[in-house]
């Protein structure tokens, strides 16, 4: 397989992590199983996205609907997630990837957000791979959470609405000062957002797999990279005007 270029790299790379509880069905075993299968991918890609270069990766992990599932499935979810983050600590600091989250953080269970603070203060000094987790993330929350607080500066007398534009609203979302996703990928088949980045998305160059999330690893990453290299990003622009802005 040819390999990406690193000079067109995307700085940020987003991904819904999708077909975990089909992957397990497939193989007659209970849903947990998959996700707990799911980890080795995350684990992978982490790996894979260091190696390359990758400025941010996002991953989706547990979405501000996901709350709706049988509470047990839930229970189990986070307490992987708590697993996790406590074996990845050493070999995040290890290897200079600094963690974030994003997302309703009052909403996860105490214990497992001790744990992520942990993780994120000792990591925060790090310069390489920022990693950001999506928990409790939910797009419209974050652009519902934003308007409250440029909202609470205006009536603070800090902030005039005629003052209010894009880079005042970015400011207020959990991504502040990370560049938008350049390449956002779905596996599990479906060709949907569900709620993910709804904001910072709006020019992400979209790739959706068939791939069940416990087996995508860095082949499938490399496949992604490589096809959103062969595409022509617009903005709006004519492929004539897009083509000069790139050579420059
Ligand atoms: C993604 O896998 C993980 C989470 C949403 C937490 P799913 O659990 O949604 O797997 P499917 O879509 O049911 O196969
Ligand atoms: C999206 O997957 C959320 C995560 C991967 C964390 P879902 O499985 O929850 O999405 P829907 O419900 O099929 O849209
Ligand atoms: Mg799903």
């Amino acid at each position: 397989m040819p390999k990406p270029n690193p000079a067109s790299l995307p700085r940020h790379i987003a991904i819904i992590m999708d077909g975990n509880g089909r992957w397990a069905e497939q193989q007659g075993k209970p849903r947990i199983m998959g996700h707990r299968a799911g980890v080795e991918s995350v684990q992978d890609i982490v790996r894979a996205s260091r190696e390359l270069g990758i400025g941010v990766l996002t991953l989706y992990a547990f979405s501000t609907e996901n709350w709706k599932r049988p509470p047990l499935e839930v229970q189990a979810l986070m307490g992987l997630l708590k697993a996790f983050l406590e074996s990845e600590l050493a070999t995040m600091v290890h290897n200079n990837v600094s963690l974030r989250c994003l997302g309703q953080k009052d909403r996860i269970p105490p214990e497992v957000r001790k744990v992520m603070e942990r993780v994120i203060r000792e990591t925060a000094g790090n310069s390489g791979l920022i990693l950001n987790l999506a928990l409790s993330y939910g797009g419209r929350n974050e652009i519902t959470q934003a308007a409250q607080a440029i909202a609470r500066e205006c009536r603070d007398g800090l902030l005039r609405p005629e003052a209010i534009d894009q880079a005042v609203l970015e400011q207020h979302l959990y991504t502040a000062g990370l560049p938008d996703p350049d390449l956002l990928i779905r596996t599990g088949g479906e060709t949907r957002l569900s709620n993910f980045l709804l904001w910072q998305a709006s020019y992400a160059e979209l790739y959706f797999t068939e791939t069940l999330w416990p087996d995508f690893r860095k082949q499938d990453l490399l496949h992604a990279i490589l096809d959103f290299q062969k595409r022509q990003r617009r903005f709006g622009k004519t492929g004539e005007q897009a083509k000069q802005s790139s050579s420059h």
